[in-house]
């Protein structure tokens, strides 16, 4: 099998890429390097779910209510930049209100239409590669240790002028971890088709050239696939 992978020769086709993982693996870093490198498009889609839970949180409406939950997924007018979708009061809300099967729905036609585009796309998440885009040419499950992921999260929060402790930001990444992974719908996991990329003993250019050697060598199979 060729396990180069030329850019120039595939520009024209179609590209899909879902990175998945859980909080703070480094996944959204990743995905936003692998969209630079291969020229795609990109979404965030966990953006989607902390607009979703910052309506909420500024309404000041109840997280345990599904129904309440439903009401704040019209995020259009969510600003991008605000700041305070990365408190963690919001990423919190954010993972609880990702359990509700309404909200989910709400949400996904938006992913798959993204996920569709002609040229194809980057998306990250947490069910990516198992239900938004199941037919993605590479997956990847973006992971590392929930203790070096509470790291990254308090620097990425007090550089961003956000208050942060490391004993309370490592509890909520495991409510998180134990929330996304167990809930009925949609659960955090690995496709049975994606590659592991542990960060855990990675600084960030490594995972960057770790995650493009992974897809190249798919997209590279997919190539000899084509040509058989
Ligand atoms: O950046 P971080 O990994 O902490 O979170 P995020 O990717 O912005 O996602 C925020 C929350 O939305 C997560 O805790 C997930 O529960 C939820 N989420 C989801 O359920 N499905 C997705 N495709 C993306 C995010």
């Amino acid at each position: 099998m060729n396990e180069h992978y030329d850019n120039e020769n595939v520009a024209a086709e179609r590209i899909l890429i879902a990175v998945d993982g859980p909080a703070a693996s480094g996944k959204g870093t990743i995905a936003r390097a692998l969209a630079s490198h291969f020229k795609l498009p990109h979404m965030d889609t966990g953006m989607l779910y902390r607009a979703v839970a910052l309506n909420l949180w500024r309404w000041g409406g109840d997280p345990s209510s599904e129904f309440e939950a439903l009401r704040g997924c019209d995020v259009a007018a969510v600003d991008p930049a605000d700041a305070e979708l990365r408190s963690e009061a919001v990423s919190s809300i954010a993972s609880r209100i990702s359990a509700y099967p309404s909200v989910r729905a709400a949400l996904l036609d938006r992913q798959r239409q993204f996920a569709g585009q002609p040229g194809g796309a980057v998306l990250d998440g947490r069910d990516i590669g198992t239900v938004v885009a199941p037919e993605a040419d590479a997956k990847l499950f973006v992971t590392a240790a929930a203790e070096v992921r509470a790291q990254r999260r308090v620097r990425e929060l007090l550089e961003r002028g956000l208050p942060a402790h490391y004993e309370d930001v490592l509890t909520d990444i495991r409510a998180r971890d134990e929330r996304d992974t167990n809930r009925q719908i949609s659960p955090l996991a690995q496709a049975h088709d994606a590659d592991l990329l542990d960060t855990s003993g990675l600084d960030i250019d490594q995972a960057i050239a770790e995650a493009i050697r992974l897809v190249e060598r798919r997209l590279a199979a997919r190539l000899s696939t084509q040509q058989t």
